[in-house]
């Protein structure tokens, strides 16, 4: 009986840990669903920062790692990927459901247009960053003006998340970059974290399975330990 409460008890305490989880990513306070315990992508947020990242950071930037089909992950189904990818042109062709996630910019001209620095690909920056996912957010909202004792270098920009502030990447987000189709309002910061939450899906596209698996193997170790406990007070109960 007592063991029975407990297990309740337990039970309970995780689907509480776990519930808080379950909010919409929001920007105040800098918070997304994926980072909580138990929390999974919002794929609300990942499709709107695929659209962010297609409309302003594909042009500079690949994300190899990826291909277009991988995008029915995000809640779209492959009719709607089909309709993006054939808007989408690459070598004089629309892309297709089997293309890489490739930049407009070859590496080649994107170093002798940004003074040698070259725009990384973004398949893994999230897992290549100390807090990936705060760490785009910052960078992509951390343009400002230069304090009166820095002098900028040449094709350089203040930016107060990049490590020595000077970075060879232009601001890519202004407000209403983009115009997103569930009528949230395209601020330069929720760009940021909508393409913030996408590009952690890219570095991390097996999350929800994982952390679902390891709730259900948690769930299950513990109705394991009370079923071994109940079996060990059995087995003992007749001995002095
Ligand atoms: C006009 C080209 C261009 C566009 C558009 C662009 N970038 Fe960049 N990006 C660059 C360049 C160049 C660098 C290398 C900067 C350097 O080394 O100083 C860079 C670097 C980065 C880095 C690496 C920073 C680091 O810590 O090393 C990230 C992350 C990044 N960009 C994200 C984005 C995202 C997200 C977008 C779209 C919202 C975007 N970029 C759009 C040119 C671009």
């Amino acid at each position: 009986m007592k063991l029975g409460i407990s297990a309740a008890a337990l039970l309970a305490a995780f689907l509480a840990f776990g519930s808080a989880a379950y909010a919409e990513d929001t920007l105040s306070p800098l918070h997304w669903q994926s980072q909580g315990t138990f929390g999974s992508y919002d794929q609300a947020a990942l499709q709107r920062g695929f659209l962010v990242y297609q409309t302003a950071c594909a042009s500079c930037h690949s994300a190899n790692a990826l291909h277009y089909r991988d995008l029915t992950a995000l809640g779209l189904t492959t009719e709607q990927v089909a309709d993006i990818t054939a808007s989408i042109k690459l070598d004089n062709r629309p892309a297709t459901l089997d293309d890489r996630l490739i930049s407009a910019l070859p590496k080649s001209q994107a170093a002798a247009a940004f003074g040698g620095a070259v725009p990384p690909d973004l398949s893994n920056i999230v897992a290549a960053r100390p807090k990936g996912t705060e760490y785009i957010y910052n960078l992509l909202t951390g343009y400002q003006a230069p304090p009166a004792d820095v002098t900028l270098m040449a094709k350089h920009y203040y930016n107060a998340a990049y490590p020595g502030n000077q970075i060879a990447m232009p601001a890519p987000l202004t407000d209403n970059a983009v115009t997103y189709a569930d009528g949230t309002k395209a601020t330069t910061a929720q760009e940021a974290s909508d393409v913030a939450a996408f590009l952690t899906w890219a570095s991390d596209p097996n999350l929800d399975a994982r952390k679902q698996i390891g709730l259900r193997a948690v769930i299950f170790l513990i109705f394991l330990t009370l079923l071994a406990i109940a079996t060990k007070r059995k087995i003992w109960r007749d001995v002095a």
